[in-house]
C-alpha cells in the first residue's frame, strides 16, 4: 500500500542517503537504489499501473514530483562533490612560483681552472698549426729518462724525486712520469716529421710544500723541421704568451741552463709587475720564469729514429698550475687539489663558456 506518510519517509530517506554520499561512486550507488531499475523510487513508480484512477490522480503527481526532487537533489550534490574534489587537487597541487628554482647540472657545474687553461692552450696552440698528443701517466724509465739522454746513474735522474711502481719479475722498475718529455718521445717514434705538437697532462714528483704537490701539470711543447730553429721558439712562446695573458706585448729574458735533453737549453724570464696580490704579465721591472726550452738533442733524435743531419726542432715545458694561478690570482697550489666545491664554484668556469680564440678564452 502507499500512503502519503511512507512516500515522506521514503523521501527523507533518498535524501539523507544523498546527503552522506562522501564521494562520486557512493552518491552514484545512492542513484542506483533510488532511481535505477529496481530502485527505491522506481518500484514505487511502478506501482501506479495497478491503482484506481483515483487513486493514480493522488499518487501520480506526488511520485513525479518525488522523482524530481530526488534527481535534483542527486544532481546538486553530484556538483558538489566535483567542486570539492577539484579544490582538493587545487590544493595538492599548488605551486609557490615565488620559491626560487632549483638549479640543474649545467648550471651548477664547474670546469676546473686546469682543464679550463688546458682548453685554452690547445685553442691557442691548434690556431698555429699544433695537435695534441698524450701519453700514459704509468711509463717506462726508458722513454721518461734513457731515450731522453738521461745516461743511466746519472744525477739530473735524481733530480726528479721520481715515484717508482714494485719491481716486475723481469726486475723493470716502471715510474709515474716525472714530466711530459716522455711523449716527445712517443711522437717522434710514432709519426713522420714534420712535427708540431703539445702534449698537455700529468707527471708526478715526491714533493709537496706551497708551491709544489706530488701530482701537477706540464705542457710539453715540440716542433721538429729541416729548419725549426731557436728565432721559431721565441717567436711561438711570445705569442703563446700575449694570447694566453691577454696582454697587448711580452718580453722574454732567454737564461742558458740545462736538461739533458736539449742542447743548448734555456730557461725564460717574461717582464712582470709583482704586487702584494697579483702578478702583471707585459708590464713592470720584475722578472718571472715560466718554462725550460732549448733545440732537442742530436742523441733524443736519434734515439727516436729522426736523422739529425736531416731533421732539428725545439722543445719547451711548462707547468699548467702555475700559469693558472697566475692567470687567475689562485694563491696556494694545494687548493687547485684539495676537491672544494667552494673553491671550485667560485673558481671554476661555465661549463658552455668554452674558449676560443675567437669568442674569447677567459670570458
Ligand atoms: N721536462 C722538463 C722538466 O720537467 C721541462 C722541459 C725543459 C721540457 C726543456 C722541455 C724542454 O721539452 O726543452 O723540468
Amino acid at each position: 500500500m502507499t500512503d502519503i506518510d511512507s512516500l515522506n519517509s521514503l523521501e527523507a530517506d533518498v535524501l539523507a542517503q544523498v546527503a552522506g554520499a562522501s564521494d562520486e561512486a557512493a552518491l552514484e550507488a545512492v542513484r542506483v537504489g533510488a532511481l535505477g531499475k529496481k530502485g527505491s523510487v522506481s518500484e514505487k513508480l511502478k506501482t501506479l499501473g495497478a491503482m484506481s484512477p483515483d487513486e493514480r490522480k493522488t499518487f501520480g503527481p506526488a511520485l513525479n514530483a518525488l522523482r524530481d526532487r530526488v534527481a535534483s537533489a542527486l544532481a546538486d550534490k553530484k556538483a558538489a562533490l566535483a567542486d570539492a574534489a577539484l579544490e582538493a587537487r587545487l590544493a595538492s597541487e599548488r605551486l609557490d612560483v615565488s620559491l626560487p628554482v632549483r638549479e640543474g647540472g649545467l648550471e651548477t657545474g664547474r670546469i676546473h681552472p686546469v682543464s679550463q687553461v688546458m682548453d685554452e692552450l690547445t685553442a691557442i696552440f691548434s690556431a698555429m698549426g699544433f695537435s695534441v698528443a698524450e701519453g700514459p701517466d704509468i711509463e717506462t724509465d726508458e722513454l721518461n729518462f734513457t731515450a731522453l739522454n738521461f745516461p743511466v746513474g746519472h744525477p739530473a735522474r735524481e733530480m726528479h724525486d721520481t715515484f717508482f711502481l714494485p719491481e716486475k719479475a723481469d726486475g723493470e722498475r716502471l715510474l709515474l712520469r716525472t714530466h711530459t718529455s716522455p711523449v716527445q718521445v712517443r711522437t717522434m717514434r710514432s709519426t713522420q716529421p714534420p712535427i708540431r705538437v703539445i702534449c698537455p697532462g700529468r707527471t708526478y714528483r715526491f714533493d709537496m710544500d706551497q708551491t709544489h704537490t706530488p701530482m701537477f701539470h706540464q705542457v710539453e711543447g715540440l716542433v721538429i723541421d729541416k729548419e725549426a730553429h731557436l728565432g721559431h721558439l721565441r717567436w711561438v712562446l711570445e705569442e703563446f704568451l700575449k694570447t694566453f695573458f691577454e696582454v697587448p706585448s711580452v718580453e722574454l729574458r732567454f737564461r742558458p741552463s740545462f736538461f739533458p735533453f736539449t742542447e743548448p737549453s734555456m730557461e725564460v724570464d717574461v717582464r712582470c709587475r709583482k704586487l702584494p696580490n697579483e702578478v702583471r704579465i707585459g708590464e713592470g721591472d720584475d722578472w718571472l720564469e715560466i718554462l725550460g726550452c732549448g733545440m732537442v738533442h742530436p742523441n733524443v733524435l736519434r734515439n727516436c729514429g729522426v736523422d739529425p743531419d736531416v731533421y732539428q726542432g725545439f722543445a719547451w715545458g711548462m707547468g699548467i698550475d702555475r700559469i693558472a694561478m697566475l692567470k687567475y690570482g689562485m694563491p696556494d697550489l694545494r687548493d687547485l687539489f684539495s676537491a672544494d666545491a667552494r673553491w671550485l664554484s667560485h673558481y671554476g668556469f661555465r661549463p658552455l663558456d668554452f674558449p676560443t680564440l675567437a669568442g674569447g678564452l677567459s670570458s
